[in-house]
Formats: C-alpha cells, structure tokens, sequence
C-alpha cells in the first residue's frame, strides 16, 4: 500500500528533522501517557460514593518535589539542545555553497544561476553539492518550501534572506510558496531537479547561459554610470569596491557594519543612509531604476571583482 506519512527525505537535514520530530512526538507520547494513565484509574478508584481507604498518606514530599521539577527540566533542556543544534545547522550553510539567486513575485519563482542560466519554476542542481540561494521578492512576502529537504524560509520584498539545501539523491521535488501571496498562490509551484553532476555540466553549456552573473553586472556597472566614481583614477571620489565583499566597513556616524549582500543592496538603493567614513554623501540612489535581478547581476559582479585587487589599505582586514 502506498500511503507516505511523510515527504521523501532528500538531504540530511530531511533525516535528522524527521528523527527530531518523532523524538519529540515520543517524549511527548510518553509524558501524556505518565499523567493521563494515572488520572483515570484515579477517577474510577476514588469516585464518590466508592468504598477506598482516603487516610491521608506520609510521603517523603521533598523528594517528590525534587524528582518532578529536576527530571522534566532536564528532559525539556535535552529538547531544547536537539532542536537547536539543527536549527543552527539549518540557518547556517557550510562552506564552499553553490550560490544560486531567487526573485520570487506574483506568482512565480525566477532563479538564476552564477553561469548565467535562468529558470523559472525549475530548479537544477547537482546532487551532493550545498546550494545556498538568496533570495528577495519582487511584490509581495512569498516563502520558498521544499518539503523533501525539509526546508522553508519565507522571502520578503527590500531584503535578502537565504536558504540551503544538500540533496542526496537524483530526482524530482516538489517547490512550493507556503505564505499566502495572492489569488494564485496555490499555483506558485515549481520542482527542483537534482542531476548527477556531469548531467548537470551538460545542461549548464545546453542552456546557452550567454553571459554569467558577474559579467551581466559588470556591464551594468557600466552603463549606470558606477565606474564613472567607483575606480581609482576619477575625479569624483568614491570608495572603491574592490576586494570590499565580506568585509568590515568603517562608516561616517563611527560605527561598523560588513560589506555583506544586504549592505551593498542598501547602498545602492539608498545610499545616503550609510556614508563610508571619510566620503561625502555624493552617490544618487537607484532605488526603482534597477530591478531585483539586475541589483543580484551588481552584487555578483562586485562580489567577483574581490580576489583580483588587494583590498585598500583604508579597509581593515580585522575580521581575518
Ligand atoms: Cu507566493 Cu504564495
């Protein structure tokens, strides 16, 4: 009989939900188990009206106490650490993650991978390799859900939230949005397709991808204008990007904050907000003059132009 409880398990982080979550379901099977059974022998023993011996009872009440409190307490902090030792697995990718990006919109999923090819509510990966996506909305709150690897992160319009998966086996999964976005949620649907790694070569090249991420962005950089103050031998100053991905950035007001996805999406959009320190507040915004997938081409390509250039000396390499 075919009649599957749960999704197929796909990663092992689908694996080690599932033993959480009937781990818990036992403790907790067994706690109600501990009261309830109890309680109602109880009810019939001691009914009114039944003949039982109601003397009251000496009981070493200290010890009682303490078992009751000290047992539960330690069993729940148990729970507590099983559960959170996979969340922080969850929430925090390994590293050397494939890096894919998600703009998610009323009502489908656009994906695009650093090579250059995109895919709309598809999504090709190898199998065995950490994809980490990032991932914003175009409109509304959407949430990325797949059940087979056990992992869901909603995805929210003006920022980046990111997501990661291991598959471990070929297939096809299912995709869905799992937050409320809109008459046709229900069919913002998609699947993810995991490949052996050679096949997944060949539909790379098979795509045609054109230009990748990077090189798409850098050609932006261009035609808005970016390198016109970005690069070391204009007129205008203006910090430079180089090697700038991941780290610290010293600001005007005295604080710190990290050259991190996020940061350079606000510093594009918004840039009067943050002044690098030592700099003028001299940048216009492109808030509504880039879309979400040309902001991801810019991040991909400054992102790039890391490891090519030394950092300026200006910059500190404290996190190091
Ligand atoms: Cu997008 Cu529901």
């Amino acid at each position: 009989m075919n009649f599957p409880l749960f999704p197929r398990e796909a990663s092992d982080v689908a694996a080690r939900t599932d033993w959480l979550y009937m781990g818990l379901t036992a403790i907790t099977a067994l706690m109600i188990m501990i009261i309830a059974i109890p309680s109602v022998y109880f009810i019939f023993k001691y009914r009114r009206g039944k003949i039982a011996d109601r003397r009251p009872v000496k009981l070493p009440l200290l010890k009682i106490e303490l078992t009751w409190t000290l047992l539960p307490l330690l069993l729940m902090l148990g729970m507590f650490a099983w559960a959170a030792v996979l969340y922080f697995d969850i929430e925090r990718a390994p590293p050397n993650a494939m890096e894919l990006f998600v703009v998610g919109r009323q009502w489908m999923w656009k994906i695009q991978h650093p090579e250059g090819n995109r895919e709309i509510n598809e999504l090709h990966v190898p199998v065995g390799r950490v994809v980490k996506l990032t991932m914003t909305s175009q409109d509304v709150i959407h949430s990325f859900y797949l059940p087979a690897f056990r992992v869901k992160q909603d995805v929210v319009p003006g920022r980046y939230t990111t997501l990661w998966f291991k598959a471990n086996a070929p297939g096809s999964y299912h995709l869905f949005c799992s937050e409320y976005c809109g008459t046709q949620h229900s069919g913002m649907v998609g699947r993810v397709i995991v490949m052996e790694p050679e096949q997944y070569q060949e539909w790379l090249v098979r795509g045609e991808p054109g230009q990748t991420l990077a090189q798409g962005g850098e050609r932006l950089y261009r035609d808005l204008g970016c390198s016109g103050c970005h690069s070391g031998s204009t007129v205008v100053r203006a910090p430079p990007l180089e090697g700038i991905f991941g780290k610290p950035v010293p600001l005007q007001d005295g604080g710190m904050t990290t050259a991190d996805e996020a940061y350079l999406r606000d510093s594009i959009l918004f840039p009067e907000n943050q002044i690098v320190a030592g700099y003028t507040n001299a940048m216009p915004s492109f808030n509504r003059r880039v879309s979400e997938e040309q902001l991801l081409q810019l991040i991909a390509y400054i992102k790039s132009i890391g490891s090519e250039t030394p950092p300026e000396p200006g910059i500190t390499e404290a996190s190091k």
